[in-house]
């Protein structure tokens, strides 16, 4: 018995060593941990249960089976992050270059089948060379099985990526087809043709940071959410936000103790709106001070700065958050706030996450780049996001709530349950100067100036829709949270279904 032990010792060991000490040191001298270094960080102390660890390839071509590493180049198990269960995969980069073989992705298959059935998110760790070259077409195939899951498990359980290396070719599409994507500065990236292949084809020079780093695929691409400083952050940042969400689509949010009021008042609310309707202000103020102790974890801070998104609790609940920020672009919708802010209501909707809208949008951004790059398209995926999603949907006017835009801002029409407005809402087809400049062309300066101030007492305030019913309540900015919180009690229990189909055919 007890060489049997030593011999499960023995493999254990060996598969625990990777790809040996000189591999590992060479990580290290990145700045990278080592695939269950990551682990270590990422999930409860103690908590992780390894599976597959004996697992080899079976590559019998170029002298590679004299190489075998137990464990294949991929850490796969399951773990707590603060006791709730999920379902990891970490690629061992000391290993074959974390390269994906048909074996490989047997085991990360293994692992979301897992997920899907017993209802817990998948955290990927990604650091790998991509397809295992030797291998060819199995490798392919390993990834195809892998895409498929990633599609079948999109809506059902979350998805998080965390791109901790080399992520490139076809590799990139399982992390592009997760929720959400983060990335570690100066040593990840993720590209589909790295820096040679675009030089050969279209001549153009560029680093591999400047193509597929982590700034640029949180600022230009918005192909990754959120850029962490090293492998530590990521970590702490991957746990930060697993917290807020649901275990599955079958699973309630969250709930954390909190020890802040529901009802707390904020009279600093009272005077967040400044004098002047164009002069801007920080929406994150008012995000702060809605959500439990101010705790606000932004998604794609980096991207389309004119929407903020990003989940909070209410009592103790998650929150998705989506609010207009007068800072940027005036708040204007334009193509890449609209895509951003569709995918965070699709995502909520999925996972029953109540949607606080906070609007404050003077309308679409007018240009013809804009148009031309199709602002029709790309803004319809924010107003087809809002009108499909059946969760709880509480949405306050704060200021401006102009055209189009009012509509699209979850708006009562698309089946707003509780439609707020602060008294300083202007709730309209356009600014007055600009509506009067239209109906009465012509006019002289003090003319314009008379109809205006007379258009501005007629429509620039949320009374003449209170009176149609498309605002529910006038309410005073200092007590927003206390309705928030009043609002989201009430609608715990919504039940709304859409029509059956097999699914919708978004704006792509
Ligand atoms: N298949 C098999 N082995 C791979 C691999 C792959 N796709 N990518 C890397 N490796 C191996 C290397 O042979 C090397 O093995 P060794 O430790 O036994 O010498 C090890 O992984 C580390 O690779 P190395 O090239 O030394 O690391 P690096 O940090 O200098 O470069 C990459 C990393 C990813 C840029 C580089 O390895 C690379 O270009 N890999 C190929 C990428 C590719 O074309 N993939 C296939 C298409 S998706």
């Amino acid at each position: 018995m007890s060489s049997t032990i030593a011999e499960l010792e023995r493999k254990r060991t060996a598969a625990k060593a990777g790809g040996g000490e000189k591999r590992v040191a060479a990580q290290h001298s990145k700045g990278k941990l080592t695939a269950r270094e990551r682990l270590d960080v990422l999930l409860d102390e103690g908590s992780f249960e390894e599976l597959d660890m004996y697992v080899e390839h079976n590559c019998v071509d170029f002298g590679m089976p004299e190489q075998t590493v137990p464990g294949d180049g991929v850490v796969t198990g399951s773990g707590t992050i603060n006791g709730r269960l999920v379902f990891v995969f970490s690629q061992d980069f000391t290993v074959f270059g974390g390269s994906l073989s048909e074996r490989h992705a047997t085991k990360i298959c293994k692992i979301m089948d897992m997920a899907m059935k017993v209802g817990a998110p998948v955290i990927g760790i990604n650091d790998s060379g991509g397809a295992r070259i030797q291998e060819g077409v199995a490798s392919l195939a390993g990834y195809a099985e892998v895409f498929q899951r990633n599609v079948l498990a999109s809506g059902v359980v979350p998805q998080l990526s965390l791109i901790m290396g080399p992520c490139a070719g076809g590799a990139v599409y399982s992390p592009a087809m997760t929720d959400f994507i983060f990335m570690v500065k100066d040593s990840s990236y993720m590209f589909v043709t790295g820096p040679d292949v675009v030089k050969t084809v279209t001549n153009e020079v560029v680093t591999q940071e400047a193509l597929g780093g982590a700034i640029t695929h949180t600022t230009k691409s918005s192909v990754a959410d959120l850029a962490l400083e090293d492998d530590i952050e990521t970590l702490l940042a991957a746990r930060d936000f697993i917290d807020f969400l649901p275990s599955s689509n079958q699973s309630p949010v969250p709930e954390r103790p909190s020890a802040d009021p529901w009802d707390r008042i904020d009279e600093s609310l009272d005077t967040l709106i400044p004098a002047s309707a164009n002069q801007p202000y920080d929406m994150h103020e008012l995000i702060k001070k809605v959500l439990d102790e101010g705790d606000f974890f932004e998604v794609q801070p980096a991207h389309a700065g004119n929407i903020i998104t990003g989940f909070g609790r209410v009592e103790g609940k998650t929150v998705g958050v989506v609010a207009n920020q007068p800072m940027v672009l005036a708040g204007c919708l334009d193509i890449n706030s609209s895509k951003k802010a569709a995918r965070f209501v699709r995502f909520c909707d999925a996972f029953e996450i109540p949607i606080i809208t906070l609007v404050d949008v003077p309308g679409f951004l007018p240009g013809v780049g804009q148009e031309h790059s199709g602002i029709i398209k790309h803004g319809a995926k924010l107003l087809f996001a809002y009108a499909e999603a059946t969760v709880p949907k509480i949405t306050v006017i704060t200021r401006k709530a102009y055209g189009g835009a009012y509509d699209v801002m979850s708006s009562k029409h698309l089946r707003g349950d509780l439609n707020y407005a602060w008294p300083t809402a202007e709730i309209a087809v356009m600014g007055a100067k600009g509506a009067v400049e239209i109906i009465f062309r012509g006019l002289n300066e003090v003319g314009i100036a008379e109809k205006t101030a007379e258009y501005e007492a007629r429509f620039a305030n949320p009374f003449v829709a209170a009176s149609k019913g498309f605002i529910d309540e006038v309410i005073l900015p200092h007590s927003t949270r206390r309705r928030i919180a009043l609002g989201l009690r009430k609608l715990r229990n919504k039940a709304l279904e859409n029509p059956w189909k097999k699914h919708d055919n978004i704006p792509l």
